[in-house]
């Protein structure tokens, strides 16, 4: 098989995982799905101040990566197993940002590596993306126990950390993933079907930024897949649309 057939085949078979019904167009060998984008985009800008405290904000990548390590800024470091820095290319054009570590990445050490992870390499893949083509972050470096929300004192203890990843990255576009990356990256309490199918911009940087479900709540609300996959196209065309 050819390598553009592999390839095709795959597109195809992530659209699937997707649970996005999918056709090629014959000759063309564009795959076209039964979803159409949303009309218009609207930018929303947010304004905040700059997050991220002076000592972080002056750390390189490997500076960054000890911090992250040797953390004990809030209690979650009394329970973790280990610290979940963040995985991928620092110099990608896409950060995807998550909740917290699970079980799964508290264990292992990376994020999105549990069943979770695998919907959320699914959906990347539906958009002609591999995992190490992006970069991938959470909100919070540490796992709170029993995977409950992460507590306000924890995302501002952890909030600099982040926030120095973005500025070393420099990403063309954030796709946040699920109502807790949603409303901490925007500052609202605004709930995430408010949130996605539009873009917004994060905080003075200016950066486009598309909310989504979170994979594990597509795992659990298949029907929510189909405005997942419009909020991918759209995150798709924004990039698209970026210099
Ligand atoms: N859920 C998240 O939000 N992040 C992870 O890394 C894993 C599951």
């Amino acid at each position: 098989m050819s390598s553009l057939m592999e390839s095709r085949n795959l597109r195809l078979e992530y659209l699937q995982a997707m649970g996005v019904q999918a056709w090629e167009l014959r000759g063309a060998g564009a795959i076209v799905s039964e979803e159409q984008p949303d009309a218009v985009a609207q930018a929303v800008p947010v304004s905040v101040e700059a997050a991220g405290s002076a000592d972080v904000a002056q750390l390189d990548w490997p500076e960054l990566e000890t911090g992250v390590a040797a953390c004990t800024r809030c209690e979650l470091h009394q329970t973790r197993t280990q610290t979940v820095f963040g995985v991928g290319n620092r110099h990608a054009d896409w950060l995807v940002i998550g909740e917290a570590p699970g079980k799964d990445e508290d264990l292992q050490g990376e994020p999105f590596v549990g069943r979770a992870g695998q919907l959320l390499n699914a959906m990347l893949r539906a958009i002609g993306l591999r995992r190490d083509q992006v970069y991938i972050a959470n909100i919070l470096k540490c796992r709170p126990p029993n995977n409950r929300d992460p507590r306000p004192e924890e995302v501002t203890c952890c909030e600099a950390w982040l926030m120095r990843q973005i500025e070393l990255i420099r990403p063309k576009l954030i796709l946040a993933v699920g109502r807790i990356a949603a409303q901490n990256l925007l500052q609202t309490d605004a709930p995430i079907g408010k949130l996605r199918g539009s873009v917004h911009r994060f905080r003075d940087t200016g950066i486009p930024l598309v909310a989504t479900y979170h994979p594990a709540y597509l795992l659990r609300s298949p029907l929510e897949k189909r405005k997942a996959w419009q909020d991918l196209q759209l995150a798709v065309k924004t990039m698209g649309d970026q210099p």
